[in-house]
């Protein structure tokens, strides 16, 4: 028995990711009006994230089942006390490493979102789940929020924000992810810059392409 096999966890991720499916960007004009050109600058832009995901504010952008289940196998498998998440949405992400923190017998979640109606649904969603005494959303900018207070030590990075800021999360974090410690990338391939970083020998990791949409690295140094 897990926490992500029984209830309530079991029945709402169903739900979310029921609910998950049938939304899409096809139902927001001005992101349906994009050219695919478009679309990938917005994705890959440092300086426009802001304004895109604001667009996006309504829809859940979770990572798949897969990579959830993912996620909760990495976390239980390092015995991972505390983890930092760059970008909270919905909290679906959320709710598999909370349970796998659960099933490690405790710990805490670092979570960053800057959309505040985001944080609201997550917060509920993860109270829904009997998790949310294991999370500490951060409201605002990653790029600030992260910047501070984090734990000496972090068992697992999962990036899953704008893509284009990938490296820069990554760097406020480094020095605290310990020898063995999972990053978790979530569509990283709008992110050359990042790619590159994790996978040159000369900076601390092995990294590999995993199922469809992750890089997953490992910290070795
Ligand atoms: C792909 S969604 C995250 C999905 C979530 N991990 C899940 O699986 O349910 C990306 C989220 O990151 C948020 N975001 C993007 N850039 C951010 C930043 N710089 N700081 C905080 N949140 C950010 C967006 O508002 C969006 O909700």
């Amino acid at each position: 028995m897990t926490t992500i096999t029984t209830a309530p966890l079991a029945p709402l991720l169903d739900r979310l990711f029921q609910e998950a499916d049938a939304a899409s960007q096809a139902t927001i004009p001005s992101l349906a009006a994009l050219s695919p050109d478009e679309h990938q600058r917005l994705m890959r832009s440092k300086t426009d994230y802001l304004d895109f995901y604001g667009q996006l504010k309504d829809l859940p952008l979770a990572v798949s089942r897969e990579t959830g289940k993912l996620l909760y196998m990495l976390a239980r498998s390092s015995k991972a006390r505390t983890i930092v998440e760059f970008g909270t949405s919905f909290g679906l992400s959320t709710l598999y490493l909370a349970a796998a923190l659960r099933d490690n017998g405790g710990g805490r979640v670092i979570t960053s979102e800057f959309e505040p109606s985001k944080v609201a649904r997550a917060r509920h969603n993860l109270v829904a789940g009997g998790l949310v005494d294991l999370v500490e959303i951060r409201e605002g900018d990653a790029l600030q929020t992260l910047r501070t207070d984090l734990p000496d030590t972090v068992d697992l990075l999962l990036l899953d924000g704008a893509k284009s800021l990938y490296p820069e999360i990554l760097s406020l974090v480094e020095s605290r992810l310990r020898p063995g410690a999972f990053v978790v990338a979530d569509n990283a391939d709008y992110s050359p810059e990042y790619l590159a970083y994790v996978r040159s020998p000369d900076h601390g990791y092995v990294s590999t392409p995993f199922g469809e949409d992750v890089e997953l690295s490992m910290r070795i140094g």
